[in-house]
């Protein structure tokens, strides 16, 4: 493994590349990657960097959305079958269908979507920033799509604002159960209770936390507690147990794993940059449009 991890580290350095990596991939990746962190942390590495290749480590929204934002660069996917399933409930024509219902609405789009569907939305959001972009709207209705959770969370915080949900959702973090977090609570009642937006809302209610990945990661980091329960993918327990070896974290269920996150290997890594394959490819018009839809978010002060 050494010696493939010095192999990516010169590939990077000899093809002026970098290495973006989602907070839920295999944790052994970080060893090679430039940046580590959520989705919105990596879309921003993706617009500011002078690299000439994105080796993206993560599922196959990201690097499109990487794609979308740097279209002169060669973005790479190590494992085209990295998809994600939320992001796979909506397709192109399912997206027209259901803002026909609902014509003058501004349409959200979390980030976990295609860039067809991004195409037909007005702006995009991420787990990190869904309130601060729906706030920004000025509207007392919105529609949201495809997580009807973090659709139906923003709507509980903002209490003014109606927010339309389409049908889907993350069926890692729509496993989870009041009675997960009750029992959890029980178990351990000194433990903060960290949990993704992604979970249902009655889920995500009884959290001392709800945030995106890194901003769980970034709690822990200012906060002077000893245990937390960590509600979302294995991915981000892994990396603040290896990181914060003074404190203790409880996984919510053992099954909090992201199948398409872990397919991603060092070795496919290598492959990809060694022989510059897997590259994201975009129609130029669906690009623009879908630009525009991440541009707009990423314009927003947050
Ligand atoms: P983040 O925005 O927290 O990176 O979440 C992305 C994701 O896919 C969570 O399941
Ligand atoms: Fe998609 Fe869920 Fe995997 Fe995130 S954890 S990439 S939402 S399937």
């Amino acid at each position: 493994m050494k010696n493939l991890i010095e192999k990516i580290k010169t590939l990077k350095e000899e093809k002026n590349a970098i290495v973006l990596a989602h907070s839920y991939q295999n944790i052994e990746i970080d060893e090679i990657a430039d940046f580590v962190g959520d989705s919105l942390y990596l879309s921003k590495q993706a617009e500011k960097t002078n690299a000439d290749i994105i080796v993206f480590a993560g599922v196959y929204f990201m690097a499109q959305t990487a794609k979308i934002i740097s279209p002169s660069k060669k973005v790479l996917l190590p494992n085209l079958h990295a998809g994600c399933l939320m992001a796979d409930m909506i397709n192109h024509e399912q997206m027209v269908n259901f803002k026909k219902n609902y014509p003058d609405t501004p349409v959200v789009c979390y980030i976990n979507s295609t860039a067809e569907v991004k195409a037909e939305c007005d702006i995009c959001c991420t787990s990190s920033n869904a309130l601060d972009i729906v706030k920004s709207l000025n509207t007392n209705r919105v529609l949201f799509v495809p997580d009807a959770n973090l659709g139906r969370w923003v709507e509980k915080q903002l209490k003014d604002v109606e927010v339309i949900t389409y049908d889907g959702n993350c069926p890692v973090h729509h496993a989870v159960k009041v009675e997960d977090i009750e029992l959890a609570r029980k178990k351990y009642p000194n433990a903060k209770m960290l949990i993704h937006p992604e979970c249902k809302p009655e889920v995500s209610a009884l959290g001392d936390y709800v945030g995106s990945t890194s901003g769980i990661i970034d709690y822990v980091k200012k906060s002077h507690d000893k245990q937390f329960v960590i509600v979302t993918e294995k991915g981000v327990f892994d990396r603040l147990k290896r990181d914060y070896p003074d404190r203790e974290f409880i996984l919510i269920k053992d099954d909090m794993l992201c199948e398409s996150m872990k397919l991603t290997t060092l070795e496919e890594i290598w492959h990809a940059l060694e022989y510059e394959v897997n590259e994201i490819t975009l129609d130029e018009d669906i690009r623009l449009r879908s630009y525009n839809c991440i541009d707009r978010m990423l314009k927003v002060p947050v």
